[in-house]
């Protein structure tokens, strides 16, 4: 019998590769009776012409996809005023931050607000490269000056911002690519639930990204179909680095179905909007404090049956509801998170339910 051959995976990694943390995605309970708001999907199915479309596309899938996505760029380019030169398409947004990096990230490391979308610091050591911080304050206004001064080839930006829900001025958006010579990615996944898109400002800046998402407010979470908006320079080198068929034939004609019901996209945006504000009314009730949000979910600082707030508190909170099968977000590792817990925008029953368990929670202490 020959000896069993053994291979230490981990000492034979690349260096880079032995000191990454995968990015750790929300959970995705098993089981029946989970009211789930902690990954910010969108309560709603995608558009019922989705299915039509996939339907459709199934018969064909013995053959590669189109491996561009041409007709979803052209589609998409022609919306926002652009070509389809001015769009590429991801395998999720995720995917498109991950080009970025590939292409313009150097040993500088790219830079970030924190705290923001946990996933740039994995896509940037994935390339082996680190982050420069930006850090916020509990106001969570940006400092454009922070910004300017990282020097960073890529800046990203999450506007609205995760896990917060606040919106960043288009102004400050401006001033900050005025002032750069690197690339600023404005990370757009939340925009359509009330932010205002930095996308006009392509016609004037050429080191302007905005990466927008399907999984949010087109409800394909699912699909994995993101997009990315730029010069057409920037565009063409994200192609040389992108795998040949990212995007698979279903994905592409999915995405373009939802795109195109523009009726059915506004009805459940203007849903997760109400719901939202109505969910806000009642934080505000219970004397919580909770930031502005443009997105579909609340970052709230819970208070406890005496009045207090704090870390603690919000652990507790998150455990209660998690035992109540009502599943939210908990960021302990941050100061300006640690006493917040992020919800996100469900139906309004599956806000009653939240709701519910909260009072419960009061009532138990
Ligand atoms: C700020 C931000 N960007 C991007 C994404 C990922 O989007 P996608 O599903 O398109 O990869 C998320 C997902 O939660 C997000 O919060």
């Amino acid at each position: 019998m020959p000896m069993k051959k053994t291979f230490d995976a981990n000492a034979r990694a690349l260096p880079h590769v032995q000191e990454l943390h995968a990015y750790v995605p929300g959970e995705q309970p098993q089981g029946e009776g989970w009211v789930k708001l902690n990954t910010n999907e969108n309560p709603y199915p995608p558009s019922p012409k989705v299915a039509e479309a996939v339907a459709g596309e199934v018969v064909e899938l013995r053959r590669y996809p189109e491996p561009v996505s041409a007709r979803l760029r052209a589609v998409i380019g022609e919306r926002f005023g652009l070509t389809g030169k001015n769009v590429i398409i991801g395998n999720g947004s995720d995917n498109i931050l991950d080009l970025i990096t590939r292409c313009f990230v150097s040993q500088e490391g790219a830079g970030h607000t924190v705290p923001s979308y946990s996933l740039y610091p994995v896509v940037a050591g994935m390339s082996g490269q680190g982050m420069i911080d930006v850090p916020f304050t509990r106001s969570m206004e940006l400092d454009v000056d922070a910004i300017v001064a990282t020097n960073a080839p890529v800046f990203f930006l999450t506007s609205p911002n995760a896990p917060t829900g606040v919106a960043f001025p288009l102004s400050a958006i401006e001033a900050v690519l005025q002032r750069i010579d690197g690339i600023l990615v404005v990370d757009e996944a939340y925009v359509d639930f009330g932010g205002e898109t930095a996308a006009p400002l392509l016609n004037d800046y050429e080191n302007l990204v905005v990466v927008r998402t399907f999984s949010k407010s087109y409800g394909l979470a699912g699909m994995r179909v993101g997009f990315g908006l730029a010069s057409a320079g920037v565009i063409s080198m994200l192609d040389r680095v992108r795998d040949a068929y990212n995007v698979d034939r279903i994905a592409q004609v999915a995405a373009q179905a939802a795109f195109e019901d523009v009726e059915y996209f506004d009805v459940q945006r203007a849903k997760v909007i109400a719901t939202r504000e109505a969910t806000l009314k009642q934080l505000d009730a219970l004397g919580w404090f909770t930031y502005p949000s443009a997105a579909n979910l609340l970052f709230t600082e819970p208070k406890n049956a005496a009045g207090a707030a704090g870390a603690a508190v919000a652990a507790d909170l998150f455990d209660y509801l998690k035992q109540s099968r009502v599943l939210v977000r908990y960021f302990a590792a941050h100061p300006l998170t640690c006493s917040f817990i992020r919800v996100s925008i469900g139906t309004d029953e599956e806000m009653e339910a939240f709701l519910t368990a909260v009072t419960s929670w009061l009532n138990n202490a």
